[in-house]
């Protein structure tokens, strides 16, 4: 069973308070608190066997194996085939770009990249200045702006077969909206184009599976699920032992030392490996979330149904603030509305306030312990398309599966208190 009270209690963060008061977070599509095993993978790494990769000696060796324990366990986070195609790095922007340079050699004038107006800019500029540095032209996917979904028709019109790559997002990170990324992908491969997910924000949200998707890469972050600063790829073998990575010499063939620059942030994998582990508990208290991931096993299928687990519980939280909203009319809420569609969405819901600007209600929120981002959180196309830049953009309440119904009240409540003073 998917118990809140008991998981919030592994979170050392959420157990402080202010001036009387138990801070709520709404900030986690910036980053979500970590819970003690996190932390306590890290300490341990530090402590115990903090060396540099490939070493002859004790902490060397028991370092390289937590870091391969670490790529099983986001392979199995991503439902990846293969623990080497999981990538290490600074954070998804970076492996992006590292990626995208490399994707920019095999681009010609000619040929074209697909971006969407609703992705955060990590998944638009990387591709547009891949486009630039090689002569290739830009074509964008247009949003519905009245409910925030991607706009299908205009995805299917652009396509063709000088489509080389389309970049999308699984969530967005302002409106919450999901993508449906397996037709996209399936679409883009029936042109020989090849189909990057950023999975940043939905991944704490939900199950991942590139397989299912077919996508070809995908990126994500462990401090979005729960872990600390680091960033992910995946991408199909064949694809990261084929394209030309920029590497230091002597630069290893294989994977994933192919993609990997520098010394990683050891302590960091060592907690994200322990993120993972984190989540597949939730999925161990909760079987009953498993069968549509019977074709899974181990901890694949453990973290799966944990995710499921996750989803199911977020959608009666996310729908209680959406229903709280809708009755408080001078609050407007970008993106999907609809209860009925609580599937098509995680519950990352921004609103803008009739009369005061994104910064004051943000600042309001911030004076009652409520943490919440304003602004256009680096969607900046969809804040554009949508008429808010000029106007701050956004508040983003950011709902995880360690917030509470409680807590929703408690911000329902909070949002009456700022507008009546
Ligand atoms: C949807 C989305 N993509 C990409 C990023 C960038 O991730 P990172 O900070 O790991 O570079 C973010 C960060 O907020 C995000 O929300």
């Amino acid at each position: 069973m998917f118990e809140v009270a008991s998981l919030r209690r592994q979170f050392p963060a959420l157990q402080q308070s202010h001036d009387g008061r138990t801070p709520i977070f709404l900030d986690g599509p910036a980053g979500t608190q970590a819970p003690q095993q996190v932390i306590d993978a890290m300490v341990r790494y530090l402590t115990r066997c903090n060396a540099n990769h490939g070493g002859v000696f004790r902490t060397s060796v028991e370092s390289d194996a937590i870091l391969d324990d670490a790529h099983q366990a986001v392979a199995d986070f991503l439902h990846a085939p293969y623990a080497e195609e999981i990538i290490f790095g600074g954070n998804m922007t970076t492996l992006t770009f590292h990626l995208s340079r490399s994707i920019a050699k095999r681009l010609q004038p000619g040929d074209e990249v697909m971006v969407t107006r609703l992705d955060h800019d990590a998944n638009v500029s990387p591709w547009m200045l891949a486009a630039r540095d090689a002569g290739a032209t830009v074509r964008w996917i247009d949003v519905n702006p009245e409910d925030g979904t991607l706009d299908f028709d205009s995805f299917r019109r652009q396509l063709n077969s000088k489509t080389r790559l389309v970049a999308v997002g699984l969530a967005s990170n302002v409106l919450g909206t999901i993508n449906d990324v397996t037709t996209i992908a399936r679409e883009a491969k029936a042109v020989g184009a090849w189909t990057f997910v950023d999975a940043v924000h939905f991944a704490p949200h939900g199950p991942i599976d590139v397989q299912a998707i077919g996508c070809d890469f995908l990126a994500c972050s462990a401090y979005k699920f729960f872990g600390p600063h680091v960033g992910i790829l995946w991408g199909r073998r064949a694809l990261l032992e084929g394209l030309p990575a920029y590497k230091v010499r002597p630069s290893p063939k294989e994977l994933p030392g192919r993609w990997m620059t520098g010394t990683q942030n050891h302590e960091g994998i060592a907690g994200t490996a322990a993120a993972v582990e984190y989540l597949a508990e939730i999925g161990r208290a909760c079987p009953e979330y498993r069968d549509p991931f019977s074709r899974m096993h181990g901890r694949a299928l453990d973290v799966h149904a944990g995710m499921a687990g996750i989803q199911e519980y977020e959608r009666g939280i996310g729908g209680r603030l959406l229903q709280g909203l809708a009755e408080r009319p001078r609050f407007r809420i970008w993106g999907i509305r609809d209860v009925s569609r609580l599937a098509e969405r995680v519950p990352t819901i921004s609103i803008t306030d009739c009369s005061l600007t994104p910064r004051q209600l943000a600042e309001r929120l911030a004076a009652r312990e409520i943490y919440a981002w304003n602004g256009n959180n680096y969607a900046l196309e969809i804040s554009e398309r949508l008429g808010l830049e000029p106007h701050g953009g956004f508040v983003r309440l950011g709902l995880v599966h360690t917030n509470t119904a409680d807590e929703v009240d408690r911000l329902l409540q909070t949002l009456d208190e700022i507008v009546a003073d």
